[in-house]
């Protein structure tokens, strides 16, 4: 896999802060409830086993929807008079049940956040194997994208298809793990991982497992190192919500779940003010900290909530320009600007951002005079 800098390549990007080109940002057309698993109770809501158990493969409400994708539409129009390129997905059916010889589910979910399912590596996109049954088509919305770029020179990585089997399932009460998921096979959700040039941040959760981190470790090749971070977070689902890095030393975090780590040794760690949503907001899938998952358009500007006034004064004052945008609707399918896309081309090459331990040096042979 090709990290070095690439410049003018169709796919480019290696940061979550440098000059954003072109983007993909999701869409909820035709989206429907998810079907429910087991493995969700950790990370979502109270309420929505319920509503997933009652509504799986049934269309989203569909006033609160059709709002939401009005903030997706008006989002990406922000984006293009900030003079980025903008693309969207296929807006696929997604009511159809689907099966394989294990399992069944009642439908697929939605193509709204691209980057729970794709990341960017350099010129490579990444396909992820996810543990959500109802998630398994869903990268079929982005294969025309997807091929389109690989015909412009792109590297296309897919994951190994997972099997999803109850294999991976930690059945409640019957294990110790702290985590929902076993180590049966390769899953993580692309956005578990955090990209800082030649490095890559990863945490643990519910949806990514040890195999699969190593997958992607093995995958990216030894031009960027992929690092586990320790957070604290008992429901840890998808990292951004956790940890924004805007620019290279200036980084957004949630003042619970974050934990200091040597790698941020020389960054400024920033605070993110508590959430400003109304009380009882519909929130099916994550919690209201989806507040600090902002989009970073370059080192100096960042998309966020417009609602979210405290985060918009944190930021200004540590010297952003914050574009403030209408998203609370697409809050409740489960995510925020950052989820919501996937960065195509970022310009700028690959850099050294993260602290790392010297590397061990190598004994020198000391030279001895031996008698003859
Ligand atoms: N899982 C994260 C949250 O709910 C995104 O805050």
């Amino acid at each position: 896999m090709s990290t070095k800098s690439a410049i003018n390549a169709a796919v480019n990007s290696h940061t979550e802060w440098d000059p954003l080109e072109e983007v993909v940002v999701g869409t909820l057309a035709n989206g429907v409830f998810p079907t429910w698993q087991e493995s969700m109770t950790e990370t979502m809501p109270t309420g929505s086993r319920e509503i997933f158990q009652k509504s799986g493969g049934n269309p989203f409400p569909q006033e609160h929807l059709k709002r939401a994708e009005e903030e997706l539409d008006r989002f990406a129009e922000t984006l293009r008079s900030e003079g980025v390129k903008v693309v969207r997905p296929d807006p696929l059916d997604h009511q159809t049940p689907f099966s394989t010889p294990a399992w069944k589910s009642d439908g697929g979910l939605y193509a709204a956040m691209p980057r729970d399912l794709l990341m960017v590596v350099g010129d490579t996109i990444i396909e992820s194997p996810m543990s959500w049954r109802c998630r398994y088509h869903e990268v079929d919305a982005y294969r025309s994208l997807i091929k389109a770029y690989f015909l412009q020179g792109a590297r296309w990585c897919p994951a190994p298809k997972p099997q999803l089997t109850d294999n991976l399932w930690n059945a409640n009460g019957e294990s110790n793990s702290e985590w929902a998921i076993t180590e049966f096979e390769p899953v993580f959700d692309a956005a578990d991982f955090m990209r800082f040039g030649q490095d890559i941040v990863a945490q643990r959760s519910h949806v990514t497992n040890a195999f699969g981190i190593e997958w992607l470790r093995r995958s990216v090749g030894p031009d960027v190192t992929v690092t586990e971070i320790d957070v604290n977070d008992p429901h840890a689902m998808h990292i951004d919500a956790t940890i924004a890095p805007l620019a290279p030393g200036k980084m957004l975090v949630h003042p619970e779940r974050f934990k200091m780590n040597p790698l941020f040794v020389e960054w400024d760690i920033i605070e993110a003010p508590r959430p400003m949503l109304p009380t009882h907001w519909p929130m099916y899938f994550c919690s209201p900290w989806v507040s600090m998952n902002v989009l970073s358009l370059n080192p100096e500007t960042v998309v966020v909530e417009s609602h979210e006034k405290s985060l918009i004064e944190t930021l200004t004052k540590n010297g952003f320009r914050c574009v403030p945008v209408d998203f609370q609707h697409v809050y409740s399918f489960g995510g925020s600007f950052h989820c919501t896309t996937l960065d195509v081309v970022r310009s700028g090459g690959s850099g050294k951002y993260l602290w790392s331990p010297p590397a061990p040096r190598k004994p020198t042979r000391r030279k001895t005079a031996l008698a003859d």
